[in-house]
């Protein structure tokens, strides 16, 4: 499969607090991973791993501490401001409130001629509407229940489906989908996730898909990778890494959820403590506080990635 994006060695580490006391948080370490044209490519793990702070830095809201993102083999980072754009328009993004990327003021479909007709994408008002009706389409919507009415009018399933639909507008490579259905009505989450596994298998869209929901992810996703405190600790075939785990932590997550059902939701949400975030300077398994099968070593080396069966693992076990 070609390689349409890559991240390479990406680190974020966010400084806060004033010039005397300064925190500092690293969000994301040292992460590589690569989305094919076109996959289904699942960031997973549980709040606070860094899956959203991945997420801005390949949109350009947030700048990398350290490390490249590669879109079909060009540094976003280095390019041209023209070509930055054109690449930034490749690149959409669908976030988890739709009713937030709604003014509830404005009509829904004001926004989808604005996209239209700002990027110069039609050039007309019959343009553009053929174009919306195209993509509303692509959505399972259409346009007559679409034209001038206000969000609060949608449901959240709906606003969510126009949300993918706008995305879609200047015909993306890749949609960077960030707890796309968290919000929405759990019966619904479903036909809303495999519109996704739609617009891969029809239009050869990439989508990285961002979720603490192992059950949509389990249905969805190619190939997905397991985060833990910025690190990606599990990454391989979606089918063999869930119906598989082999991290410790993998295992754990698994476990809260018995058979990948959607009717199922993964409920379990492990919190961090601040206190442990001051860690990140020191060496040894993140995880082995919390691991049932730490050894002696965990605790002073840093586990490297391992390849078992395909997937890459990083912890000693599989040394
Ligand atoms: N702007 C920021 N300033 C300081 N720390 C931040 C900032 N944004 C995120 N963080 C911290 O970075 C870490 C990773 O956050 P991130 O939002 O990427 O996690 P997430 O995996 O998306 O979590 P969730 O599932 O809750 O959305 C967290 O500890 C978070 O508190
Ligand atoms: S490296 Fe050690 S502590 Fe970390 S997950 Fe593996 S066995 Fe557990
Ligand atoms: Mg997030």
């Amino acid at each position: 499969m070609k390689k349409l994006l890559e991240v390479q060695n990406l680190t974020k580490i966010y400084s806060m607090g004033s010039i005397f006391s300064r925190t500092k948080i690293t969000a994301v370490e040292d992460i590589s991973f690569t989305v094919g044209e076109p996959e289904i490519f699942t960031l997973a793990g549980e709040s606070g791993c860094g899956k959203t702070t991945t997420a801005k830095i390949i949109l350009g809201f947030e700048e990398q501490t350290s490390g490249a993102v590669m879109y079909k083999d060009e540094p976003i980072k280095n390019l041209r401001r023209g070509d930055r754009n054109k690449v930034l328009r490749e690149i959409q993004a669908v976030f988890q409130n739709p009713f937030s990327t709604f003014n509830p003021l404005r009509t829904v479909d004001s926004y989808f001629y604005e996209t239209l007709i700002n990027l110069k994408i039609a050039s007309n008002r019959k343009e553009a509407e053929k174009k919306i009706a195209e993509k509303l389409q692509a959505v399972g919507l259409s346009f007559e229940e679409f034209s001038q009415r206000y969000p609060s009018e949608f449901s959240g399933g709906q606003l969510q489906r126009l949300s993918i639909a706008r995305a879609l507008l200047t015909d993306p490579s890749l949609i960077i989908a960030d707890e796309p259905v968290s919000m929405v009505d759990a019966s619904l989450r479903m036909s809303i996730v495999n519109l996704f596994k739609d617009l891969k298998e029809r239009y050869d869209v990439s989508v990285i898909y961002i979720t603490h929901d192992l059950t949509t992810a389990y249905y969805i996703s190619d190939r997905m990778a397991v985060m833990f405190r910025g690190n990606i600790v599990e990454m391989g075939p979606a089918e063999e890494v869930l119906s598989n785990p082999k991290h410790p932590y993998t295992r754990l997550l698994r476990e809260s959820v018995p058979e990948p059902d959607p009717e199922k939701q993964w409920t379990t949400r492990v919190h961090l403590a601040e206190s442990e975030h001051e860690e990140y300077l020191q060496t040894g398994c993140k995880f082995v506080a919390r691991c049932p099968l730490a050894m002696e070593k965990c605790r002073k080396l840093t586990p490297p990635h391992f390849e078992v069966n395909g997937t890459s693992v990083k912890c000693f076990l599989y040394e």
